[in-house]
């Protein structure tokens, strides 16, 4: 199967079977390796608790770092009053903006390519406030204890500002047009307005998404020293190189003498860039003269690292009497703070879900004074798909059409807002075999007909979409042993998602070596790469980071040691990796063993580094993963309470790497998904703009009894223009499942929510 669909995909286009110009024979030939459910190689480690995490790695003659937060969203500060908490039991010092280091703003992210602060503000080098929870404090003591106590005796008084800190007031001072890096967030396609105002059949209806904060189980957390001008970092990070880049910059020192290594993080989502704490530990560190731990509270990642923001969306869709859609409107407005560069994009999914006559898409902004929001898993499309899905539902209903048969109808045969050819895009299939395996043809059309005592049952069905993503920079280091032992640098991470397993799949599959002679290292700024493990593309940046590193390989065993064997003569893309050694590609008898090419090599091993090719594939070609979701919901007929009782999602993502540790990413997307859908939800204070639920007693997220069986299954049909066949899974999951939710809710009750999370209250 997967070989008959990569040869159609070839034939279909015969010059374009190029991942950034380099061809992957490996997916079309098909391996053992490949799609295996091998568990993660860092598995044991981690389940024996002998995984160190940023915050446990001791450093002798270290301190401990609390912060005082501000209580005023924007001012002054007037008074510091830090005598009695310098007094206190085991205080080293206590760090305001009158002795803090100079630092220069570290550079936001989207502005440089290896930026990834939430803000550009300065950090401690001012009286100015500028989010209700900003840093205004470090205190610095011997246990972690004394540093928490004396910080509850720093006395900070203010001159408060006006500050606009509700959405209505926002509103008032002023809407602006909104972009997502660099791109103007504004698509037209005809007047779809009129063409709207003219259809037979049209739904128009507001959605709401509330701010979302992140909480990965592993909380925000450095361990810094300063060697000299060399500066070193444990971080709980998913960009290792940006932030040493980024550090450089704040400290006016050479990118080279800042080292972050991050081997181990307990869940990114997005959250895990560069924040004020990085910068505060190390100014604290270089001031004390002394390795700093600093770990954030849970208040303290509320206050600190930044979340998704809350968007107000509208979406209008016009159908003829047919289902096909003759305008589609996908617009409204995001908070940003006023120093800030991520607009939630939250038309993506409406560029390239459906075709349609018209389209008017297009994000606005309305700044406050809070915390930067930044990423947070699938930005944009999380929410926007929420918003887009439930229309297409409504719509549905109203023509008295079956959801899945509606978009169906309205399957785009190439991208419907740029005109590009879809790399691969088997949408209709996932649904196909989602329904089947969900049991779609037992859903009831029409609300209220299935009943269970209390509970009222229904189904519903949303499209999951995550776009194809592989940014620039990626570079790999390779080193293959006599014995074929081979281990890969790269600096790339490891965040629960199985980064060094799969890996080390496709290396030992394209080398012919074992499994486990292949170590692959990584989360450590000196190795080679600016690889990002977010928007879904850290497989895709390493993939192809090893393809140019087993290239430069290939080259130089066939330069040096290829002499006198059967693969004189052959050019590296003329031989593959089997058994041990190469062959001549289709000729298993012409070849050399990696022993032997080394031998002759006059070499004990072999290092050799590559450089990916640019990222070309996305330009040419519009590449989305995509998926059904579908769920089974009840809700109780006397009380409202929502249940989510099956999930299932099928997903069209290309060639699946790893069956287990894609089914793991996809699972936890999903139960993300279902925590928006109907719990998460930041409340802050319109008054003053202060965080006021920042704990997990308060914001609520998905426990396990919360969380039905779910399944998923994949197309698994590889995409020609992706390193070894695959488009990013790690986003997908939470894209859709809100809608399948609220429709599947709707379909129980008859009552529609708009307005996530879609709490009791709202269903009654
Ligand atoms: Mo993901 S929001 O790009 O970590």
């Amino acid at each position: 199967g997967v070989q008959a669909a990569m040869q159609k995909a070839v034939e279909m286009a015969p010059d374009a079977f190029i991942p950034g110009g380099i061809p992957d024979p490996l997916i079309a030939e098909g391996h053992a390796l490949i799609g295996a459910p091998v568990s993660r190689v860092d598995g044991a480690v981690k389940v024996r608790g002998a995984a160190p995490f940023a915050a446990e790695f001791a450093l002798d003659g270290m301190a401990y770092a609390a912060l005082v937060y501000s209580t005023i969203a924007r001012g002054r500060i007037a008074t510091l009053d830090t005598a009695a908490a310098e007094a206190a039991p085991g205080v080293a010092l206590v760090m305001t903006y009158r002795n803090a280091p100079r630092i220069k703003p570290v550079p936001m992210i989207f502005t440089q390519p290896k930026a990834a602060h939430g803000d550009d503000l300065p950090v401690f080098q001012d009286d100015a406030i500028h989010w209700n929870g900003q840093p205004v404090a470090l205190v610095l003591a011997e246990t972690q204890e004394q540093a928490e106590y004396a910080k509850s005796l720093v006395r900070v008084t203010y001159h408060e500002e006006p500050a606009t800190t509700s959405v209505a007031a926002a509103k008032a001072r002023g809407i602006e047009a909104a972009a997502f890096m660099g791109e103007p967030l504004d698509v037209r396609i005809g007047d779809a307005e009129a063409a709207l105002a003219a259809s037979p059949h049209r739904v128009d209806a507001a959605y709401g998404t509330p701010r979302l904060n992140h909480n990965a189980i592993e909380l925000h957390a450095v361990t810094v020293a300063w060697d000299g001008e060399e500066l070193r970092l444990h971080d709980a990070s998913q960009a290792v190189a940006h932030t040493a880049w980024s550090l450089a910059q704040a400290f006016g020192i050479e990118e080279k003498q800042v080292r972050v290594t991050s081997p181990f993080v307990g869940g990114g989502f997005g959250g895990k860039l560069l924040w004020q704490h990085q910068v505060l530990a190390a100014a604290a560190s270089k001031l004390a003269g002394r390795p700093v731990r600093l770990m954030l509270s849970r208040e303290g990642v509320y206050r600190v690292a930044g979340g998704r923001t809350l968007t107000e969306q509208r979406v209008a869709i016009g159908a003829a009497d047919d289902g096909r859609f003759t305008a589609l409107v996908h617009t409204g407005m995001v908070a940003m703070s006023p120093h800030n560069g991520l607009a939630e994009p939250f038309i993506m999914p409406a560029k390239s879900l459906y075709s349609a006559g018209s389209f008017k898409l297009s994000v606005e902004a309305v700044r406050m004074n809070m915390l930067a929001n930044t990423f947070m898993r699938a930005p944009g499309e999380a929410v926007g798909s929420f918003a887009l899905e439930c229309a297409v539902d409504e719509l549905a209903e109203r023509m008295g059409i079956d959801p899945i048969e509606l978009r169906r109808r309205n399957e785009p045969d190439q991208d419907p807002t740029t005109g590009a050819p879809f790399s691969s895009r088997h949408l209709v299939e996932a649904y196909r075999m989602g329904a089947e395996r969900f049991g779609w043809a037992q859903r009831q059309a029409r609300p209220r007909m299935r009943r269970e005592g209390e509970w009222w049952i229904g189904m519903g069905c949303a499209t999951a979409t995550y776009p194809y993503y592989r940014m620039g920079g990626g570079a790999a280091r390779i080193t293959l042993k006599r014995e074929a032992r081979v281990r890969v640098e790269v600096a790339a991470h490891e965040m629960g998602m199985g980064t060094a397993t799969v890996q080390a799949q496709l290396v030992a599959a394209r080398l012919g070596v074992p499994l486990e002679n292949v170590t692959v290292t990584y989360g450590d700024s000196a190795m080679p790469g600016t690889i990002l493990a977010g928007g879904s593309q850290q497989t895709a940046a390493i993939g192809a980071s090893v393809i140019a590193a087993l290239r430069a390989l290939f080259t130089d065993l066939l330069r040096l040691g290829g002499h006198g064997t059967p693969l004189d003569g052959l050019h590296f893309d003329e031989v593959r990796g089997l058994e041990g050694g190469l062959c001549k590609a289709g000729d298993g008898l012409r070849r050399a063993s990696y022993a032997e090419l080394l031998a002759r090599a006059g070499r004990d091993e072999l290092q050799v580094e590559g450089q990916a090719a640019p990222p070309l594939e996305a330009r040419h070609w519009s590449m989305h993963s995509t998926g059904a979701i579908f769920c089974e919901a009840r809700v109780n007929a006397v009380t409202g309470e929502p249940r989510v009782t099956r999930l299932l999602g099928s997903f069209d993502c290309g060639r699946i790497l790893n069956a287990k540790t894609a089914a793991s990413q996809f699972r936890g997307g999903m139960i993300m998904g279902l925590g928006m859908a109907l719990m998460e939800k930041t409340l802050s204070d319109p008054r003053n703009g202060r965080v006021m639920n920042p704990s997990l007693w308060d914001y609520h997220v998905p426990s396990h009894l919360d969380v039905p069986p779910i399944e998923v299954l994949w197309t698994d049909l590889p995409d020609p223009h992706a390193p070894a066949g695959a488009r990013g899974i790690g986003e997908i999951g939470i894209t859709g499942t809100a809608a399948a939710v609220v429709n599947a809710l709707y379909n129980a009750c008859g009552t529609r929510v708009r307005d996530l999370p879609a709490t009791l209250d709202k269903l009654l």
